[in-house]
């Protein structure tokens, strides 16, 4: 697992920014101990007691073409780069998305245009394989950053951005929102899983298919609350009369790792604990404390958990 860094580059794109900021911040250490060690040079050459003071002189050509020279071609060396690393971090050039990303407070949509699959919060790519994202907001503004795979991007509501995006190896990438988007803000976690490609395309052909609607036991009964309850309102599950939009949808719930964009881990614990007090552990979420019996969150929990 791999926690947000700038300076741990998994892909093109992300190099770039890495060696952006590494040749900009030692161009800026030089200028920085040039100018912080004349100052102390003239300190100490030039103290008043020790020393009449510096011979005052008016003008100087030559030192003056150096200090606007020098800067001048210093900024204008860093502009190039920035310029160049525009492109290298993004390549101007677009093509279909390969992902739609959508920021809602607080949690993340995901779909995979051309196929069935929507889930939310954690990102599955095949590794070694650029990928386009599409960038939405369904409310304010977000910034969606896993800085292993390349640069942050803004969503902005009423706007559809693309950025490229791409991990080298496998592993599980991290990242969050980056644009202060309310009280829930720092709960908008972001995983990535980039998967060898024959893994990946297990992963797809799992979430096309639609769970079978439990018949017997306690998941019966929490399928049954789930459609008839105000669960349906807010969440879909692909296959059931739940097609709600404004929360997550849930049709392979049991096959992510964490809840709630990352507040909690996804075991029959956790999911138990916030489904019966969401805004316990998120206090900003949408989700309402619905007053369920402790016997209708384990049927729910039992339902869930077949939704692998
Ligand atoms: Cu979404 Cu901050």
């Amino acid at each position: 697992m791999h926690p947000p860094s700038v300076f741990d580059p998994h892909s093109a794109y992300a190099w770039s920014i890495y060696h952006l900021t590494v040749v900009v911040t030692i161009l800026m250490g030089v200028v920085v101990l040039i100018v912080t060690g004349l100052v102390t040079y003239v300190c100490i050459r030039f103290r008043e007691r020790k020393h009449p003071g510096p011979r005052l002189s008016y003008g100087n050509r030559k030192v003056e073409i150096l200090y606007t020279a020098l800067p001048l071609m210093l900024l204008a060396s860093i502009f190039g780069l920035m310029i160049r690393n525009m492109d290298a971090s993004d390549p101007i050039q677009r093509t279909r998305d390969n992902i739609v990303v959508v920021g809602h407070q607080f949690w993340w949509e995901i779909r995979y245009p051309g196929t069935g699959i929507v889930t939310a919060n954690e990102v599955h790519i095949p590794a070694g394989k650029p990928q386009m994202f599409g960038m939405e907001a369904a409310d304010v503004i977000h910034d969606f950053w896993v800085p292993q795979l390349g640069r942050k991007m803004d969503m902005v509501p009423g706007y559809h951005r693309d950025v490229w995006l791409a991990a080298n190896e496998p592993g599980i990438y991290l990242g969050r929102c980056s644009e202060y988007c309310g009280k829930e803000h720092a709960w908008m976690r972001i995983r990535v899983f980039a998967q060898t490609p024959a893994n990946f395309a297990q992963w797809e052909a799992d979430q096309e298919k639609i769970p079978p609607i439990p018949t017997t036991g306690d998941a019966a009964d929490g399928a049954r609350y789930f459609t008839t309850m105000t669960c349906a309102n807010c969440h879909t599950i692909r296959g059931t009369s739940a097609q709600g939009e404004i929360g997550p949808d849930l049709t392979h719930l049991a096959s992510r790792t964490t809840l709630a964009a990352g507040r909690l881990p996804n075991d029959p614990a956790d999911l138990a604990n916030w489904i019966k007090d969401p805004t316990k552990y998120k206090p900003g979420c949408f989700m309402p404390d619905l007053g369920l019996t402790d016997e209708q969150v384990r049927d729910l929990v039992a339902y869930l958990e077949t939704l692998r």
